[in-house]
């Protein structure tokens, strides 16, 4: 067991019994996010990315004890000592609802999964396999974890340390592809196909979020159907987008404070074209590097992205159905649109290029015919979604389907 006198901490191993996870005082975790602020501040200071963090316990998705932070540390050591109890190793853990769907029934079931962010170590504790420890307390906890007695579906999270190392622990590597389209490449003078479009908001969000989850559920069942496989989503809820979108306006609000230009006409979360019922959408944030520098968003255009959530063609099922089967016209057209949408306001907020995750395989014929200048991508260090399954099937015999960037956190 680790042990203390005054100040002085004698460090336990790794595989010492009294080692537990336990949650962290505001002390330590104002003390965990001053050091990982270099890791995950983007293009934040310090001062304000100490803001951002307790922030998040305030919006859609992570209030009112959605957001859990986690730490390693050691059962004889007292939080209440002055604060100063070393903090072995830490993260969080963001309860999110998944969709289920399995070959053998007709039904989508609504169950709990978490998301795991923010895994680290101090950098004096690396290399004694603390993250191991904790990671590995974490994933049987996360089972019984505000699931309301129920076991919970899955934990995932997104690796930037490659796919290994998560892996060996219980969490395996799935698709990590993504489309990027660069802003550069792909001018287009004047505003062709903006009168196709409408943006989306913080208005016309929630029913389109409630027909995702309709068409998503489909989806699912048709999967399990044809690959005889469990099927699992994230929801792309309401809660879960309006997250991302609630991020994303507080680094905003604070890179762009001194930039009137900005304020004139304001971001649009996403895009939507064609008619009801043959619909394209959407939706979108911005990600500034600096790594923690606080720079300004015009000094990294090339490596500011606009992510794109989330893309829903209304409905995708029947032409996936079919190997031959093309998307018709209208959903090329309603497609491009919504493209050039992501491409002119990624110009406007200096972000030099779009990306998005995993595009499924209608998507992928409509890239391919779009016409737009792209790149495919395959991240084998970064971002590398990675889920460990909490139900009786092998976790690499389940289908993620969306697996898409909405899901990160
Ligand atoms: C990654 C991190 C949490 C590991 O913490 P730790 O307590 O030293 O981890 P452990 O002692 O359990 O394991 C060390 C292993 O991590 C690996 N590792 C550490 N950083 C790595 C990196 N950037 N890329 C790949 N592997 C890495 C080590 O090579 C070692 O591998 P091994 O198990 O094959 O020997 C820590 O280095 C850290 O906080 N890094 C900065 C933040 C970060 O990148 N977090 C991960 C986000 S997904």
């Amino acid at each position: 067991m680790g042990s203390a006198s005054q100040d002085t901490y004698v460090l336990p191993e790794a595989t010492a019994p009294s080692l537990v996870l336990a949650h962290p005082t505001d002390t330590e975790k104002h003390r965990t996010w001053t050091l990982n602020h270099r890791e995950w501040g983007g293009a934040l200071a310090l001062e304000e990315y100490l803001k951002r963090e307790p922030y998040f316990t305030t919006i859609p998705l992570t209030r009112d004890g959605g957001m859990t932070h986690w730490i390693l540390t050691d059962s004889s050591w007292s939080a209440d000592r002055g604060g100063n109890r070393p903090v072995l190793a830490s993260c969080e853990s963001i309860r999110k609802r998944v969709l289920v769907a399995s070959p053998s029934d007709n039904t989508v079931h609504d169950g709990v999964g978490h998301g795991i962010g923010s895994v680290f170590t101090y950098p004096e504790f690396r290399g004694n396999r603390y993250a191991a420890r904790m990671l590995n307390e974490l994933g049987p906890a996360l089972r019984k974890w505000q699931s309301d007695g129920r076991d919970a579906v899955c934990s995932a999270l997104w690796s930037d340390i490659g796919k290994t190392y998560y892996a060996k622990k219980g969490w395996a590597a799935f698709p990590s592809l993504h489309v990027e389209f660069l802003v550069s490449t792909n001018h287009q003078t004047g505003e062709s196909g903006g009168d196709k479009v409408s943006p989306i908001t913080y208005d016309n969000l929630e029913p389109l979020c409630q027909r995702d989850e309709q068409l998503l559920k489909e989806k699912l069942l048709h999967t399990a159907q044809k690959t005889s496989r469990t099927s699992v989503a994230f929801a792309p809820d309401h809660d879960t987008l309006r997250w991302h979108l609630y991020r994303d306006d507080f680094i905003a609000s604070i890179l762009f404070k001194s930039d009137p230009s900005q304020s004139q006409e304001p971001f649009s979360r996403g895009a939507l074209a064609g008619p009801q019922g043959r619909r394209v959408w959407a939706l979108w944030s911005r990600n500034y590097y600096g790594g923690g520098s606080g720079s300004a968003p015009a000094d990294n255009v090339d490596k500011n992205t606009l992510y794109i959530l989330r893309l829903v063609v209304e409905p995708e099922e029947s032409s996936e159905e079919g190997e031959d089967e093309n998307p018709s016209e209208d959903i090329h057209e309603a497609f491009a649109a919504v493209i050039q949408a992501a491409l002119r306001e990624a110009s406007r907020w200096h972000l030099g290029k779009v990306d998005l995750w995993n595009p499924s395989p209608t998507v992928k014929k409509l890239i391919d015919r779009s016409g737009f200048r792209h790149r495919w991508v395959e991240r084998d260090e970064d971002s590398i979604p990675s889920m460990m399954w909490y139900g009786d099937e092998d976790v690499r015999d389940v289908e993620w389907v969306a697996n898409e960037k909405y899901c990160w956190c």
